[in-house]
Parts: C-alpha cells; structure tokens; sequence
C-alpha cells in the first residue's frame, strides 16, 4: 500500500464505523457507506460470504475498493450460538437491548460463560480483487448489563486481557466500560484491521 488508499466503509452500523475510522487513520481514506446502497441482505449463512456480499456491493455501486464485515458473538454452551446470526438473535427487529436481554436470559444460571467475538473483513476492488481476514478476541459472558460506552453486546461482554495489555489494571471490565482506544487495542476488529493492514501493503 503506497499512498493512502480510500476505502468506502459497507458497514451501516454507526458504531462499527467509528471503531474502523479510528484504527484506520492515518493508513487509509475511509470513507462512510453512500446513502445511496440499499440495504444488503446477509444470506451467506456464514461470516465470509456476508463480509463478502457487503463489500462487492458497496464496490460496485462506487467503482472504489470496498471494505464488507461481518461479526458476531460464539458461546460455548450454545454451541457456537448465536454466530452469524448475533445480530437477530432477540427477534428480527435487530435490537440490540433485545439482543443482550436475550442472551443473558439463556445464560441465566450456566457457570461456563466462555466466549468470543469473531470479525470476518472483505476488502473487494471493482475489477473483482479481493482479501479476507480474520479477527477474534476471547471473554466471557458477564451475569449482567455493565457500562455505558460501545454499542451491540459491549455491555454483556468481558473480554480477557493479556496483563499489562491496557493501562487500566482492572481485570474484569466489559467491552461497554472501556473506552474506544482501549476497546481498538484487543478487539476483534482492530485484529483483523491488522492483518488486513499487512495484506494491503503488499497490494500493487
Ligand atoms: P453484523 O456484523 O453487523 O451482522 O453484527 C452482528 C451483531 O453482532 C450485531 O448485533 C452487532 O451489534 C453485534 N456486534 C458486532 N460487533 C460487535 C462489537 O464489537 N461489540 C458488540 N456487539 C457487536
């Protein structure tokens, strides 16, 4: 990656924006998703075919390398659940107040509350390039909702730190009560931006 590439941003979800905004800057133009891409049915049934379709789209539609994400939250004891389909998981509204009091209602009671947020990225060019990769960060369900800050399931989330990772010592805080530039420095996302970021600079 030579000069800065711009790059449009398939994501509609505001949150997800500001975190890849954040971590991007400086490395690349990240640009929002134009008002006028329609909504993109996620279908593929998995994290790359939907990071996919998101990001061919959006390239197609601008004639710019597009960057297509998909995410999701896999626990243990639900087998992997709720996955690709995180964002649903409280009913087809897509509510995320839905979506964390869903959850801690079928984890009521379970003592392994092991977890893990999983980022599949697709950057796709309009002449049909494109690179993949992959970011997950590993926690644990917390018993209730904690903290204000992130969006999605931040607040039912705590991930687990490597010591001495953040300035903060306290071990046990959820994605919610952390700020962003902490949340960027052990995220799922900001892992797989890292790794995207070392397969762009070998990009012509
Ligand atoms: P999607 O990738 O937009 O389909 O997101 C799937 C679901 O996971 C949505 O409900 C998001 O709010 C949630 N989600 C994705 N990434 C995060 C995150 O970093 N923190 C909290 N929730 C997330």
């Amino acid at each position: 990656m030579k000069d800065m590439m711009d790059l449009v941003c398939a994501t509609a979800n505001l949150g997800k924006y500001a975190e890849i905004a954040a971590i991007l800057e400086g490395v690349a133009e990240v640009r929002p998703r134009p008002d006028a891409v329609g909504e993109i049915e996620e279908s593929a049934g998995n994290f790359v075919g939907n990071a996919r379709l998101k990001a061919t789209a959006v390239a197609s539609a601008t004639g710019l390398p597009a960057l297509g994400d998909d995410s999701g939250l896999e626990v243990d004891v639900l087998h992997g659940a709720p996955g690709v389909d995180s964002a649903i998981f409280g009913g087809l509204q897509r509510s995320d107040d839905d979506n964390r009091k869903h959850l801690l209602a079928v984890m009521e009671g379970q003592t392994n509350r092991r977890a893990r947020f999983r980022t599949v990225l697709v950057v796709a060019w309009p002449d049909g390039r494109e690179i993949i990769a992959e970011g997950v960060c590993e926690g644990f369900i917390s018993n209730l909702e904690i903290g204000e800050r992130g969006f999605g399931y931040d607040s039912v989330f705590i991930p687990e730190l490597t010591p001495g990772i953040l300035k903060d010592a306290r071990q046990h805080r959820t994605f919610a009560e952390m700020t962003m530039a902490e949340k960027n420095l052990i995220s799922h996302r900001s892992k797989a931006l890292g790794k995207l970021l070392e397969m762009l600079r070998d990009e012509p």
